[in-house]
């Protein structure tokens, strides 16, 4: 594709053309950074929910699901920090009038630098070609060594500003960077303010009663409230895990992008209770075993990469970022952070309830140490998605466009066709639809040529297309045509469903 940002309008067409994703309430010129999930799209979301969800849970047997309200007792946002410190530091250019977030404009200029090295990087590697070691080059080439320094420099003086709430200072900062507003250009800027992210609403019916609450901005909150219930009911020890997935809101200040910031959108947290001082060894675990998850679906492992946190959120003692390749840049798709006891003492002493654990093998209670691992399902559907559509030239000079999912998070598995409208075909490829569907989402189509049919399909993401001819009613068997390789082969009726099945197999999928 021609370049980044036109493959990401292809994406964002795409996935409307083919049923994936609608803006909100489209037909009022839609609602900003809101969107709905349509037919395919829904399907998707579902399938990684699962993929996730069986990964997570069914794979450990001391981690256990919850689904906690949206609504919570306004007090739980008190004590977790939400209402005091849940905000970003916002900037408003006075010519453009836009308005921006100050960090992420001293992240953006501190990237152009790692562009230059990177430029620096695939230059030599032109000029050396096979001998190149790009290790030796990126420690001893002074440009690289220089642009990497200032960057690092950069993003530790706005990491100690935000710290310190010095809001002058990061002013300063973004004025010495000589940071222009990217629409009118200029560096009239206005002086930096925080601004609460969560949305606020009312419950009861009138005015003078009525309590304040807030929508959730994070689903592990209904984690923490239940940590003792769960541990209870569930007769669990430590160490052991907490899973949920569902909406949260945030008020997002500069909502872009897509799908990629959105003002609802959907987590799936977990949350790992561990003994105090064992906190970083499972800190390492979950790093491993969350990218391990990443890479099982095969979108490239260079498309991944840790991002550690110069910054940490009031909560934490260590935290990374997995970030994924999107059509726009390296950006966060998952964060894992070691949240120490902070949120269940908080608790604690918010409610005046005990949270604690007694641990029978050092007969001591103690406030459990939290990692937790928090990924957004619509960032990841987008990652999925827009690495998968791919152009295609083809051997004979034609192109395709192919929507190459993981198969096993594919919406729609099989379509089915009959060749030709008549002689029976419609109902035998409607009969083998009554088998399969049973276990598979099944795509029945008749109209056009066979071949404009396997394109809308590939377009669509199906891995497989079942086509039904005359052939079929004399010996029980159709042709099968893989998606990826446009491969077809002849296959009895009653082996379409084992066929599809091992390419759909969790266990293969994950290990
Ligand atoms: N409980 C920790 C927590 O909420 P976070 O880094 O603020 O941490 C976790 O959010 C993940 O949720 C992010 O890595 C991202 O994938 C997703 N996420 C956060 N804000 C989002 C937004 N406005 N739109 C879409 N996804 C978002």
């Amino acid at each position: 594709m021609a370049n980044n940002e036109d493959q990401f309008k292809k994406v964002i067409s795409h996935a409307k053309e083919y049923g994936y994703i609608f803006g909100s309430s489209e037909i009022y010129d839609g609602l900003s950074a809101v969107y709905d999930y349509a037919q395919n799209g829904v399907e998707l979301k579902k399938n990684i929910r699962e993929y996730w969800w069986k990964s997570m849970v069914y794979m450990h047997q001391n981690i256990v699901g919850l689904d906690a309200a949206i609504l919570m007792h306004p007090k739980t946002w008190k004590a977790s920090g939400h209402v005091d410190a849940f905000s970003d530091p916002l900037i408003d250019n006075k010519d453009s009038k836009k308005r921006y977030r100050a960090d992420v404009l001293i992240e953006d200029h501190a990237e152009k630098l790692e562009n230059k090295a990177q430029k620096e990087i695939t230059k030599a590697k032109k000029r050396f070609g096979d001998s190149f070691n790009e290790t030796e080059f990126v420690t001893t080439n002074a440009r690289v060594i220089g642009y990497r320094e200032k960057k690092a420099e950069m993003l530790s003086t706005m990491a100690r500003l935000l710290e310190a709430e010095d809001l002058l200072g990061v002013k300063a900062l973004i004025e010495e960077l000589g940071i222009v507003c990217p629409v009118s250009g200029s560096k009239n800027w206005t002086d930096v303010k925080q601004f609460n992210l969560m949305f606020g609403t009312k419950l009861g019916a009138s005015a003078e009663t009525a309590t304040d609450l807030y929508l959730r901005p994070e689903t592990a909150q209904g984690i923490f409230v239940n940590f003792l219930n769960v541990q209870k009911t569930g007769r669990m020890r430590i160490p052991f895990g907490i899973a949920q997935t569902g909406k949260a809101f945030r008020n997002e200040i500069v909502a872009r992008q897509f799908i990629f910031r959105m003002r609802e959108f959907e987590q799936m947290e977990m949350q790992f209770f561990v003994r105090p001082g064992q906190e970083m060894k499972w800190y390492d675990y979950w790093k491993e075993t969350r990218l391990k998850w990443h890479h099982s679906l095969g979108l490239g492992p260079e498309n991944y990469r840790f991002h550690d946190h110069e910054k940490l959120a009031h909560y934490a003692n260590a935290a990374t970022d997995i970030e994924f390749k999107f059509p726009f840049g390296f950006k966060e798709l998952e964060g894992i952070h070691s949240r120490t006891d902070f949120d269940l003492k908080a608790h604690e002493a918010h409610s005046g309830k005990k949270l604690q654990f007694f641990d029978p093998e050092l007969k001591e209670n103690y406030t459990p140490y939290v990692v937790e691992t928090s990924i957004g399902l619509d960032r990841m559907f987008l990652a999925v998605f827009s690495n998968s559509l791919q152009e295609e030239t083809l051997e004979d000079g034609s192109s395709r466009t192919v929507l190459r999912l993981p198969a096993i998070l594919a919406p729609v598995k099989i379509a089915v066709f009959p060749l030709i409208k008549r002689d029976g075909l419609p109902e035998l490829a409607k009969q083998i639809i009554e088998d399969l569907k049973w276990d598979y989402n099944v795509f029945y189509d008749e109209k056009d040529a066979v071949g404009k049919r396997y394109r809308r399909q590939d377009a669509n993401g199906t891995p497989f297309c079942v086509t039904v001819d005359h052939q079929t009613l004399e010996d029980k068997t159709v042709t099968i045509r893989h998606r990826d390789t446009m491969e077809q082969e002849r296959i009895a009726i009653s082996d379409i469903s084992d066929l599809v099945s091992k390419s759909l197999s969790m266990k293969d999928w994950l290990q």
